[in-house]
């Protein structure tokens, strides 16, 4: 493709993506959909499906009634704080239908997560494998929004006063709370709660580990549920990440990083101002304050393997930066790569010329990359629908999964100077309030609370991807063996991150397979369900993890007591 005989072509082709990000982006920079600035580790999110064609057709349900938009929103008193519940309660959206749902069927309860859920009604049609379980099922389908993100927030602000209730056991606690007390917009939809009839749980990445962790919290809710690359076993120095990534990209590709990463270190460690000053000034990053954001920012090229799906072709981004360092004048490179000199020329090309605009759009290199100034704007805002925000606080306090450099002695892709303590620093630049030191998230104690890959659950299944970066953090982590069962399926695909939550992508054979065997299990396990007469005795959640922090003596905001919570002991 990138011949030497038309030269206008090649330079074209170089600044599509420039004009590309010019055209389509007014305001911002590529990473600001995940992350508050592009130094960030990247958080574990799950595909978006768009409707296309179905948009414009009515939604019917089995019985011929016209139904309302998958976009329709609808809100559930959700409790603030599940431990005091005099608190009152807020609003927590959700999107639902009963197209596919006759009585007896099961809910199949889903959230995307830590993001906006507006994006993800389609997570209630069959072109997920939720809405497909549903159809396959004759079920009903809810997308909830998970609490501090999008517009579900129990306070209206995500200041570390507001987010003392945001916590994995709260997020459990909704999801009982909800199952529980909502009135499903539906006929009958008053006379379905989990003792009543079937709830299946299903969800990805961080939600899908929400899958085994509240089964492990609340044994009686769910009734089935599905994990889809699980982040289940939490890590503070989670390197791994970079591991399938290594093993699954080109191999001189990732040769020439690991010696361009040695040859940087070796600089940065030198003290040479001059020399690191001309490393700096390759990438075009020369205005970056602190060394190491330099060092830390070039994880971008490899993160980008996150976004890749069995259906991304070939000029993804991630793969147009291997090319830019592994095609030399349209010859590629043999297996070994061309070495660390050439490697860091191409790559900082690559930066100059194409991978800026792309991630920084028109951002200074301060703004985009650095962490010196702790009074930046992106760590001080502390406005709602922020959910780099929101999901950092989750990082900081209870999971890590910092994507640093390998141990010593193991390949890195990652620069030797990127540890743990430069990602948790960050913690502290956004919530000074919270840390006065760097703080140690409770990765431990919340493998200890929710069992971590040691659990042993009932109708579970798990789905992993080869490919996926993610894959050290879920039942199908290299160095760990799970305990399996029919009742508690592990199963791999060749996919990458979530890949098998979307239909389209069963265009990969292991993953259509995964599709088939869960549907007929599904349907096998909704045989053994049995209503219960009585509902189980009213609920009294375990104490949660103790907070770092008082709870605030005045609320800041406090909404009525709800019907839904009064008539939890009914
Ligand atoms: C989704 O449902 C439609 C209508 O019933 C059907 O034509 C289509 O094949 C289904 N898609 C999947 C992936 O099951
Ligand atoms: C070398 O890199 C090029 C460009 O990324 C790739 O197409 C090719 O498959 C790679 N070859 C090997 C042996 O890894
Ligand atoms: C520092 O680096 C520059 C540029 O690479 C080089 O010319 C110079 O010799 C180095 N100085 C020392 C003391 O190594």
């Amino acid at each position: 493709m990138l011949s030497r005989a038309h030269p206008s072509f090649w330079s074209l082709t170089a600044a599509l993506p420039l004009i590309f990000s010019l055209l389509t982006c007014t305001c911002s920079a590529k990473f600001r959909e995940d992350r508050v600035h592009g130094n960030m580790p990247r958080m574990p999110d799950i595909p978006v499906v768009s409707l296309g064609a179905r948009a414009s057709a009515p939604v019917m349900a089995s019985d011929g009634t016209e139904l309302p938009d998958y976009n329709t929103v609808y809100y559930f008193d959700q409790l603030i704080d599940h431990y005091r519940p005099s608190l009152g309660t807020f609003k927590q959206r959700y999107w639902y239908t009963w197209e596919y749902y006759q009585p007896g069927g099961p809910i199949v309860l889903s959230t995307p997560g830590e993001v906006n859920a507006g994006f993800y009604s389609t997570y209630l049609t069959n072109m997920t494998i939720m809405g497909m379980i549903a159809q396959e099922t004759k079920g009903a389908t809810v997308v909830l929004e998970h609490r501090f993100y999008g517009e579900s927030n129990p306070y209206p602000d995500l200041s570390v006063e507001s987010l003392r209730v945001h916590t994995i056991q709260q997020a459990i606690d909704d999801l009982a709370y909800f199952a529980e007390n909502v009135v499903l917009p539906m006929p009958g939809g008053d006379k379905v709660p989990p003792y009543k009839a079937p709830w299946i749980y299903a969800g990805g990445s961080y939600a899908g580990a929400l899958a085994s962790w509240t089964m492990v919290s609340k044994p009686n809710l769910f009734f089935a549920a599905y994990s889809s690359s699980g982040v289940v076993q939490a890590k503070v120095d989670f390197w791994e990440y970079f591991e399938p990534i290594r093993e699954n990209m080109p191999k001189n590709c990732s040769s020439d990083i690991q010696a361009a990463l040695t040859r940087l270190d070796a600089i940065f460690t030198s003290g040479n101002a001059t020399a690191i000053a001309d490393i700096k000034k390759t990438f075009g990053l020369s205005e970056l304050t602190n060394s190491i954001d330099f060092l830390g920012a070039l994880r971008n090229n490899l993160w980008d393997w996150q976004q890749l799906q069995p259906n991304t072709g070939s000029q993804s981004i991630f793969y147009r930066f291997c090319d830019q360092i592994q095609v030399k004048a349209g010859v590629p490179a043999p297996p070994g790569g061309w070495g660390a000199a050439y490697a860091i020329t191409a790559w900082g090309k690559f930066w100059r010329r194409e991978y800026y605009p792309y991630l920084c759009g028109i951002d200074d290199p301060e703004t985009c990359l650095g962490t010196a100034n702790p009074s930046a704007e992106y760590w001080t805002a502390t406005a709602t629908n922020n959910r780099a925000r929101s999901w950092f606080w989750t990082v900081c306090n209870e999971l890590g999964y910092l994507q640093n450099a390998a141990p010593e002695g193991k390949p890195s892709l990652v620069s030797r100077l990127i540890q743990p303590s430069y990602d948790l620093r960050q913690c502290q630049l956004m919530f000074p309030q919270a840390f006065s030191k760097t703080p140690t998230p409770r990765a431990e104690l919340i493998n200890l609370l929710y069992k971590g890959w040691n659990v042993k659950l009932d109708r579970i299944i798990f789905v992993n991807g080869a490919r996926d970066p993610w894959i050290d953090a879920t039942m199908s982590a290299r160095s760990h063996q799970p305990r399996t069962s029919s009742l508690q399926q592990v199963h791999l695909t060749q996919g990458f991150h979530c890949s098998d939550l979307t239909a389209d992508n069963a265009l990969d054979p292991t993953i259509a397979d995964v599709h088939r065997k869960t549907l007929q299990t599904m349907k096998t396990w909704l045989k053994a369900y049995r209503p219960s007469p009585r509902p189980p005795r009213p609920y009294t959640p375990p104490r949660p993890p103790a907070s770092h922090k008082a709870p605030p003596s005045t609320p800041p905001r406090k909404t009525k007591k709800t019907n839904a919570w009064m008539r939890g002991g009914q």
